[in-house]
């Protein structure tokens, strides 16, 4: 089949690299010259493993153009995977999405099915299918709802490896579930029918219910270093039931990334708007909102001077394995510390800081660097390479002895027996 894919961000561009491996005609548009510029000349501007790879592996079947008209005008199926950005009311920015519409309203001549794949608002599919009808015979499309399940770091391998495929349909619609099978013809998952706004749920639901077990497990954590009880063990115990599960249960600086925050603040706006109250969906953004406040009232207690302090912080993305900082936790306590006063030296692998205009925070380029007098190391994001130091030389290199724990993913006990004053959340 042709495929056109709009949006070459991390959904989009793992969606294209995905789809032509399995023998689609895939072209890749976006409105973003430079990042289209890059990759037809097989530069990836985003770090996910094994994407440049298969976007090498697939290059003469799969092509990234500026020309959205031309890229609908030659496919049969039209994938959106545009940004849907969160606005300051926690509402879903609708920008990109409404634009893209536009575009398909004036460039559709032939039988197209459009495919929304970004995440968008319940009820959002129904008005696409609306607008367009207004514009184009009805005979010449039909709209489907088919969210993505992908986490960032892992994304090319969870689109390989889906436990479903999520397919939204209007009732109408006797054409598209055929057609969606065959674009995911080899991907090995049950396919979950229901309708366009039935997808959407199903794709809040997923993250919202993620994002509360995250805030749960750190409200759990709050509770055990009251009683002294170390987290990690009733995360262990609780885990083995299958009813509960043991993912998602790692407490630490809580949740961040382009997708949960924004997910949750979305699905709680759209109860709203229907006078639905959602005391749990509130408390969720709640805890996770006070998170790195429980690791800066622990170190002003711990080191009362904390403005006077040099910081080794370990870690800039929202998560190992991406160069992703939206809504990282780390830029928000590397951001809170810079503003106490306290000197920080910033490290990650792949990420680059954003620029907070505080002279006394920068970002190192080695992990050398951010340890070097450090009065006190944060990890802030639990790549392995931070899990794997080697703890002597870590004190040698310091001048402090405090390591706090972001993540939860250090040992305790190892740390401690090397002079260390370890710093997690719940952690007994
Ligand atoms: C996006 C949504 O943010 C997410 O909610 C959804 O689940 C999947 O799609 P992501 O791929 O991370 O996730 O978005 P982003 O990295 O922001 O990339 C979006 C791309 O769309 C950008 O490259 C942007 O240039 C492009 N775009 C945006 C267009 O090509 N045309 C537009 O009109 C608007
Ligand atoms: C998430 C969903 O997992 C994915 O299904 C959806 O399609 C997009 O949003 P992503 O945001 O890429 O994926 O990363 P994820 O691995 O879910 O982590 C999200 C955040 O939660 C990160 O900041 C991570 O540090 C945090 N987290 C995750 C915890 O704090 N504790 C955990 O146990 C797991």
């Amino acid at each position: 089949m042709k495929v056109c894919v709009i949006g070459a961000g991390y959904v989009g561009l793992t969606t294209s690299a995905v789809i032509a491996d399995l023998g689609h005609e895939v072209i890749c548009v976006d409105k973003d010259e430079q990042k289209i510029c890059q990759l037809q000349k097989g530069f990836v501007p985003i770090y996910e493993p094994g994407l440049t790879e298969l976007l090498q592996k697939n290059k003469d079947h799969l092509s990234f153009s500026t020309n959205v008209s031309e890229g609908i005008a030659l496919s049969s199926v039209i994938i959106i995977a545009v940004g849907t950005p969160s606005l300051p009311d926690g509402s879903t920015d609708m920008t990109f999405i409404n634009s893209v519409i536009e575009d398909l309203s004036s460039s559709i001549t032939s039988y197209k099915t459009i495919v929304i794949k970004s995440t968008v608002p319940p009820g959002t599919n129904e008005k696409i299918l609306e607008t367009l009808a207004k514009n184009i015979n009805r005979e010449c499309f039909n709209v489907v709802s088919n969210p993505e399940f992908l986490k960032e770091g892992s994304a090319v391998y969870d689109m390989f490896h889906p436990d479903k495929t999520v397919i939204g349909t209007n009732t109408a619609d006797t054409k598209s579930f055929k057609i969606i099978k065959q674009l995911y013809n080899g991907l090995d998952a049950p396919f979950i029918e229901t309708s366009l706004t039935g997808a959407e749920m199903i794709k809040y639901a997923s993250n919202a219910f993620l994002a509360m077990k995250i805030s749960f497990i750190n409200e759990l954590a709050r509770i055990c270093e009251a009683f002294d009880v170390d987290i990690t063990d009733v995360a262990k115990g609780i885990g083995t039931d299958p009813r509960i599960g043991n993912k998602f249960l790692q407490a630490g600086l809580g949740y961040g990334g382009s997708c949960f925050p924004k997910d949750v603040s979305s699905l709680h706006h759209s109860a709203r708007t229907k006078k639905i109250k959602t005391p749990i969906l509130e408390a969720v953004q709640e805890i996770n909102n006070t998170q790195v406040d429980e690791y800066i009232n622990k170190l002003n207690t711990l080191l009362p001077d904390l403005p006077s302090k040099k910081i080794g912080v370990l870690g800039i993305a929202f998560k190992p394995n991406t160069n992703d900082i939206r809504y990282s936790r780390a830029t928000t306590v590397i951001e809170q510390l810079g503003l106490q006063g306290c000197k920080i030296a910033a490290y990650d692998p792949i990420a680059v800081l954003p620029d907070f205009n505080q002279p006394n925070i920068s970002q190192v380029s080695t992990i050398e660097n951010a340890l070097e007098g450090a009065d006190c190391i944060v990890i802030a994001t639990d790549w392995d390479e931070f899990i794997t130091l080697d703890w002597q030389q870590v004190k040698e290199q310091m001048k402090g002895n405090v390591v706090v724990d972001g993540r939860n993913c250090l040992n305790k006990e190892q740390l401690e027996k090397n002079g260390f004053r370890y710093v997690g959340v719940g952690r007994g």
